[in-house]
């Protein structure tokens, strides 16, 4: 009795399901997608080829040099870059005493505490020092950028769909808005058409504006396509800098495992293929009559003895 109702109930759950998989399929066949606005305008990422890309890709020293320039003079002033010590830049091309003088010439101090008084204060960066945020606390930050938080970039390749490209998409995206956007989706103060962010308006004011905005010393001609190129190819350092690495061990264990492969392919013909696998052996009693026939069928089956 039990089990007929255990069954039943059962039965149910089964009808259940189908139906609701039955009007549900129904349903996406019949009836169209609504399109939102945000969907109808957004834009995926648009292609970008760093030196990094692919299970080979090194980074290019150069480019991410002139993408730390970038930072140091346009996005420092409103992103921290909390998971990246200055020293961390000698990985990138820069030598000890360089790195000394970037910290050490850096326009945000860190926080401290004073020795003596134990008093909360500043000092001038040193190369164990993390990228200082440029606000003290989070509601600082939102008080100078319009209740928006501007996120710590350190990780922001990995944290956004698109990684690099989205960045660069980003940075080069501001645009006017279309006639046909709603006005509900149209900017409103202190926000930024962009067709590549989430939903459209950002609270970033456009950071690379114009050509020329930070010069190169490698001579690499500074339009906003390029900056914003450093700069995504420099953010994609920060968030993975054994990224070369991971590239080598990869190629390594794959070149061990071609090998392990092939040895593995060897023995096995050297012990099994046309030996033991295929070696006839005797059922009957062990006479010499009965050896001689299975010598003969070996000898048949080409297997040595
Ligand atoms: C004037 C301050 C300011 C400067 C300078 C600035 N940003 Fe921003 N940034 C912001 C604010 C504020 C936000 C948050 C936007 C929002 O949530 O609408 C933001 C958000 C971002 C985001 C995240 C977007 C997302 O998908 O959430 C990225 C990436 C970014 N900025 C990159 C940069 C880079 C790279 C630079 C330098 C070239 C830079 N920013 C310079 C204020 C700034």
């Amino acid at each position: 009795m039990v089990r007929f109702f255990g069954f039943l109930v059962g039965l149910v759950f089964v009808a259940v399901a189908a139906w609701s998989l039955v009007w549900g399929a129904f349903a996406f066949v019949t009836q169209p997608r609504e399109e939102n606005v945000v969907h109808a305008f957004h834009q995926e990422p648009r292609a970008l080829h760093l030196a990094s890309d692919g299970p080979l890709g090194k980074y290019d020293r150069r480019q991410l040099q002139r993408g730390f320039q970038v930072y140091k003079e346009v996005c420092s002033s409103c992103h921290s870059l909390s998971l990246v010590a200055f020293r961390n830049l000698e990985e990138i091309g820069y030598n000890e005493a360089e790195v000394k003088a970037i910290a050490n010439q850096w326009q945000i101090e860190v926080p401290d505490v004073d020795p003596k008084t134990g008093e909360a204060n500043t000092r001038k960066a040193i190369p164990a020092d993390h990228f200082p945020s440029p606000y003290p606390n989070e509601v600082g930050a939102r008080a100078a950028n319009n209740n928006a938080l501007p996120p710590d970039l350190s990780l922001i390749t990995k944290a956004r769909e698109g990684g690099a490209a989205y960045v660069y998409s980003l940075l080069t995206g501001y645009r006017d808005p279309p006639a046909n956007l709603p006005a509900d989706s149209r900017p409103g103060p202190n926000l930024h058409y962009n067709p590549w962010f989430a939903n459209l308006n950002i609270a970033m004011p456009p950071p690379l504006r114009s050509e020329g905005q930070v010069s190169y010393a490698d001579g690499t001609k500074p339009t906003v396509d390029q900056m914003a190129k450093d700069i995504a190819a420099f953010l994609t350092w920060t968030a993975e800098p054994r990224l070369e690495n991971r590239h080598r061990a990869g190629l390594a264990s794959l070149i061990f495992l071609i090998f392990a492969t092939v040895l593995a392919y060897m023995a096995y013909q050297n012990i099994w293929h046309g030996g033991a696998s295929r070696r006839v052996r005797i059922t009957g009693p062990l006479d010499p009559e009965n050896m001689e026939r299975r010598d003969e069928a070996n000898r048949e089956a080409g297997v040595n003895l």
